[in-house]
């Protein structure tokens, strides 16, 4: 009897831990700055294969991209947060889809000093699109989690690409 009350005691307090284990989610916004036209453009075209003009979804292209990062839709004074450096790559000759591999480069705010690494697909023309995070550094060290990218502006008329991108991320 006072051993199956232990064992029960035993198996709360395990379910109370894992459950504190899983209240480790942090989830904040940040709006990513995809500037492929100007002056001062802020992902370009690195290599790309003798068809890659040809294909409707630019495949085989890659991109290396230093991308603000901000608080807010806009690239207000003071709202940047940080960069994603990294590169796309142009995945899929049905539709543009890309591989990216990206880190999140925090230097300002909240997570400044810290490094978040995402690796997905991202299939552009779809509202929400899911990513993994594989890793980080800093606060972020042995970090795993997803985000998930919703375009608020194409791009097409003002040359740059504008995505809120939700971080979700426990570490
Ligand atoms: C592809 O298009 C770009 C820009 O229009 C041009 O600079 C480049 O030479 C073209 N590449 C090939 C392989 O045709
Ligand atoms: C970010 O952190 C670095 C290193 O600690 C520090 O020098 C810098 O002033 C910080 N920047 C902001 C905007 O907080």
């Amino acid at each position: 009897m006072a051993a199956a009350a232990a064992l029960l005691l035993l198996l709360c307090a395990a379910s109370l831990a894992s459950a504190a284990a899983d209240d480790g989610l942090t989830t904040f916004k940040v709006y990513f700055h995809d500037v492929v036209a100007g002056t001062n453009p802020t992902a370009v075209r690195i290599a790309q294969a003798a068809s890659s003009n040809t294909s409707s979804t630019n495949f085989g292209a890659v991109v290396a991209i230093d991308d603000p990062l901000t608080t807010g839709p806009t690239r207000a004074a003071g709202t940047e947060v940080g960069r994603a450096q990294g590169t796309y790559t142009f995945a899929d000759q049905q539709t543009f889809g890309l591989l990216m591999v990206m880190n999140f480069v925090f230097t300002a705010g909240e997570h400044n000093g810290s490094t978040l690494s995402i690796l997905g697909r991202n299939e552009v023309l779809s509202d929400v699109r899911e990513m993994s995070i594989v890793g980080g550094s800093g606060k972020f060290r042995m970090a795993r989690g997803y985000v998930q990218a919703h375009t608020i502006d194409s791009g097409a008329t003002s040359g740059t690409t504008v995505v809120q991108y939700t971080v979700n991320v426990k570490a």
